[in-house]
């Protein structure tokens, strides 16, 4: 059977993907045109569209998530890239208070912008985010490790099942 867990070790970053092990694990798991909808600071070697709340931030648009993909009239994603705050206490702390949108929300408006087949792509501390409720299979968990007591990051790639 195929093993779908990658257990990687690396330092943590307020900013995900300025780690270098998660930057290239993330685009390895991209394919095709990229959605990267808390683009934070970090350009991946994709085919992307960054929007983050942050007027700051290195991205194209700068609009709260859900806001985005209520006004998105582009064509849909081959994969969809999540890395909010992972909790309201982080939102405070580390990111000028933006806090991220409704979750639930968020998903089921991100399944309209999403191509057949497509990918979500999400960091936090959980496994299964879209869910087979909505028609997703996991089909890839990335573990990032950074030692200590520090918690892990958890990346789960899961696939549309249109
Ligand atoms: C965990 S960081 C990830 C950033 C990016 N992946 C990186 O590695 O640089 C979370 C990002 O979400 C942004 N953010 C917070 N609330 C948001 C919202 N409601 N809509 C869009 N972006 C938001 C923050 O500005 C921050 O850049």
């Amino acid at each position: 059977m195929k093993a779908i867990i990658d257990h990687i070790r690396c330092p943590l970053h307020r900013y995900t993907f300025s780690v270098r092990p998660i930057r290239q694990w993330v685009e390895d798991h991209c394919e095709g045109s990229v959605l990267n909808l808390f683009a934070g600071t970090t350009r991946l070697n994709v085919d992307e569209i960054r929007n983050d709340a942050d007027q700051e931030a290195d991205a194209d648009y700068h609009m709260d998530a859900l806001a985005f993909l209520e006004n998105w009239k582009g064509g849909p994603f081959d994969t969809i890239l999540l890395d909010p705050p992972y909790a309201y206490r982080k939102s405070m702390e580390m990111y000028k208070g933006m806090v991220c949108s409704p979750f639930r929300a968020l998903k089921d408006a991100m399944i309209r912008h999403l191509k057949p087949a497509g990918k979500v792509i999400t960091f936090g501390y959980h496994t299964v985010v879209m869910g087979q409720s909505r028609g997703f299979e996991v089909e890839k968990i990335g573990v990032f490790s950074h030692g200590g007591a520090i918690h892990d990051t958890i990346a789960s790639v899961e696939r549309y099942q249109f």
